[in-house]
């Protein structure tokens, strides 16, 4: 059975496909934004006190890019679980080296894969389990 996850950001569409078998439950999950200022407010708004801590032990060239590594971590996990942002997905840990954010959704944490395409952040999740 096909399922997708859908996102847009900014004239810029992205869909992540997976088929799963009948009966599965589907965990796909996809977010796009452009790598652009954030209107000030966006960092205190979007990122709990801890996620704020995380950003802040990250050398200051990379903040702005992995805040939003974070942001799209957090809406692709929520579309994979179907709550979207009302379950206030949280992260966790963040893995530099791979591109990888855990999130904290409903209960369990999933890692999500991150990355950066010129001025496009993606974020795209299978549903797969974090690490502790
Ligand atoms: C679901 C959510 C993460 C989408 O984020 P967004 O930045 O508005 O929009 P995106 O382009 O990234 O994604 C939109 C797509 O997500 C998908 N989508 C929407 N809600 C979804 C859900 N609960 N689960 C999975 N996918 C969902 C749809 O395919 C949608 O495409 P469409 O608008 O063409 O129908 C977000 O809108 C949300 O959680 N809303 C719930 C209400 C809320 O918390 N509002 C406060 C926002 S700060």
């Amino acid at each position: 059975m096909p399922v997708v996850s859908l996102a847009h950001a900014q004239g810029e569409a992205v869909a992540f496909a997976a088929l799963v078998e009948p009966g599965t439950e589907a965990r796909i999950g996809i977010d796009v934004e452009h790598l652009r200022r954030r209107p000030p407010g966006f960092e205190e708004a979007a990122m709990s006190d801890d996620e704020r801590r995380l950003l802040e032990g990250l050398p200051a060239d990379v903040v702005d890019e992995w805040l939003l590594r974070c942001w799209c971590a957090k809406e692709a996990a929520g579309k994979a679980l179907g709550s979207g942002l009302t379950a206030a997905p949280a992260v966790a840990s963040i893995d530099r080296d791979r591109g990888q954010v855990d999130v904290d959704v409903d209960g369990q944490r999933l890692l999500v894969g991150t990355l950066r395409e010129g001025e496009l952040i993606v974020a795209t999740t299978l549903g797969e389990r974090g690490g502790s």
